[in-house]
C-alpha cells in the first residue's frame, strides 16, 4: 500500500464535490469518493475494506443516531465510517486505527475540512476504553488475520491465534458497555456476543448484512 497522498488539489476539489453530494443527500459513487479519499493504485483495497456509502447510509437508518449518541468504529480505516456518517447525522464519531498510514490519511481529511463531531485515535482497539461509546460499529476488522487473499498491506502480524484474541476481547469488552448500547456489525466481527446482547434488526445488503444488537 502507498500512504502518500497524490495529486492533494485534485483530490481534495472531488472530496470537497462528494461531501456537498452527501450533505444534500444525492447519489455519490463509491468508487469516486474512494479515490479522493484514498488514492491508491490499488482500487480494489478501498471497494473491499471501506464501507460502502449505502451500507452507511443504512447503518444511521438503523443506529437512529441523536446528539447524545457517540459512535465508535472499530478499526476505521481512513475514516470513511466516520466522516460519512457525521454528515448524515448529529451524533458524535470516534475511529480508532491501528495503522499508522490510514490513520494519517483520516486526520489528513480533518485538517483540510470541517468535521468538528469526528476524531481518530491511532492505537490498537484493545487499549481504548469503550465505555464512553453507546454506539459501535464493526466492518469485521479482524478478518485479515484468517484469509491472507483479504489484506491491505502486509505491515501488520497476523494469524488465527490473533484473530482469537482481538475477537474475544470485543466480547469482554461487549460485556463491560452500559445497558441500551447498540452494536452494529457488517460482515460480523468473528466473535460471539455476550448473552444479554439481542439482535433487534438484520438488512442484507450488497455482498453482505447488518446486524443490530442491542444490549440488554
Ligand atoms: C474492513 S476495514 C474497515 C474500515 C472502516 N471501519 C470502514 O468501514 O470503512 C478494518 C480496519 O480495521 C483495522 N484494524 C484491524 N485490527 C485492528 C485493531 N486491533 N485495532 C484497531 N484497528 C484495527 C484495519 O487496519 C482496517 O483498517
Amino acid at each position: 500500500m502507498t500512504s502518500s497522498i497524490k495529486n492533494s488539489p485534485e483530490r481534495f476539489k472531488f472530496l470537497e464535490r462528494s461531501i456537498e453530494k452527501i450533505r444534500k443527500h444525492r447519489k455519490v459513487l463509491d468508487s469516486e469518493f474512494d479515490y479522493s479519499l484514498f488514492p491508491n493504485d490499488n482500487p480494489i483495497i478501498s471497494s473491499k475494506h471501506w464501507s460502502p456509502i449505502p451500507v452507511i447510509q443504512k447503518s444511521i437508518q438503523m443506529l437512529k443516531p441523536d446528539e447524545s449518541s457517540t459512535i465508535l468504529d472499530v478499526g476505521s480505516g481512513c475514516g470513511k465510517f466516520c466522516l460519512v456518517g457525521s454528515l448524515l447525522s448529529p451524533a458524535k464519531f470516534t475511529g480508532v486505527e491501528l495503522r499508522e498510514s490510514l490513520y494519517r490519511i483520516s486526520i489528513d481529511i480533518l485538517e483540510n475540512f470541517s468535521f468538528p463531531r469526528v476524531r481518530f485515535l491511532n492505537i490498537n482497539m484493545i487499549d481504548l476504553d469503550w465505555s464512553e461509546f453507546n454506539m459501535i460499529y464493526l466492518f469485521n476488522p479482524f478478518y485479515e488475520n484468517i484469509y491472507e487473499f483479504f489484506r491491505i498491506d502486509e505491515n501488520l502480524d497476523f494469524g488465527p491465534n490473533q484473530y482469537a484474541k482481538y475477537t474475544a476481547t470485543v466480547s469482554a469488552k461487549l460485556r463491560l458497555v452500559t445497558s441500551g448500547t447498540k452494536v452494529l456489525t457488517y460482515h460480523g466481527f468473528g466473535g460471539d456476543f455476550p448473552n444479554d446482547f439481542y439482535c433487534i434488526d438484520s438488512f442484507k445488503i450488497g455482498k453482505g448484512e447488518l446486524d443490530l444488537w442491542i444490549k440488554e
